[in-house]
């Protein structure tokens, strides 16, 4: 039932995988969120249903009418696991209003020459990353890492890299 698609979503059947809440869970408890935090693509809420108490929690799914590149205000965080088949543009719009920018997604997506150029030109710099196993099946098994990618406005420091590959029991 967890990776059932949501009614009324269209697009890539990996626009759909809906991430474990204990891979949820360690990403916010480790980020040093603050402010409005925005989920851009809530799925069934695994990022969304744990944005901090002390912070304004804020969300886009289009399958409920709220399109994120309809979003247009600016928040501190943008925090999500977003749509496979549109991670540059999630990226690319997401730089325009957070100063924060986290995306679950492949180690991959931060090392083209492309996403880095991207980053780049608006003005951000990778401030870490979180390996984290591959969750069990529907989630796909790309050979790619997987990855807590978290892009900050400004850095131009070294990029941190943690591992919790031991830490997160299947979900
Ligand atoms: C890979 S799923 C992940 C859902 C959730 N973030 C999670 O971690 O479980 C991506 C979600 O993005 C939604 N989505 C796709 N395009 C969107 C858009 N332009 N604006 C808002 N949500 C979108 C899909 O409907 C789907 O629920």
């Amino acid at each position: 039932m967890r990776h059932q698609p949501l009614p009324g979503t269209t697009g890539a059947d990996t626009d759909l995988v809906y991430t474990p809440g204990s891979y949820a869970d360690m990403a916010m408890r480790l980020l040093p969120l603050y402010g409005r935090v925005l989920d851009p693509a809530r799925g069934r809420g695994a990022f969304f249903d744990r944005i901090p108490a002390h912070c304004e929690p804020l969300w886009c799914e289009v399958a409920e009418g709220r399109n994120f590149y309809d979003w247009v205000e600016r928040v501190d965080w943008v925090v999500t696991n977003p749509p496979w088949s549109e991670i540059r543009p999630f990226m690319a719009h997401a730089m325009t209003i957070a100063d924060n920018v986290v995306f679950l997604v492949t180690a991959n997506h931060a090392y083209t020459r492309a996403r880095v150029r991207l980053a780049q030109d608006a003005g951000f710099g990778l401030r870490g990353m979180l390996h984290m196993p591959t969750p069990p099946k529907p989630w796909p098994a790309s050979g790619f890492q997987l990855s807590l990618l978290w892009w900050q406005r400004g850095w131009r420091g070294t990029t941190e890299t943690y591992h919790a590959m031991d830490d997160l029991a299947a979900a």
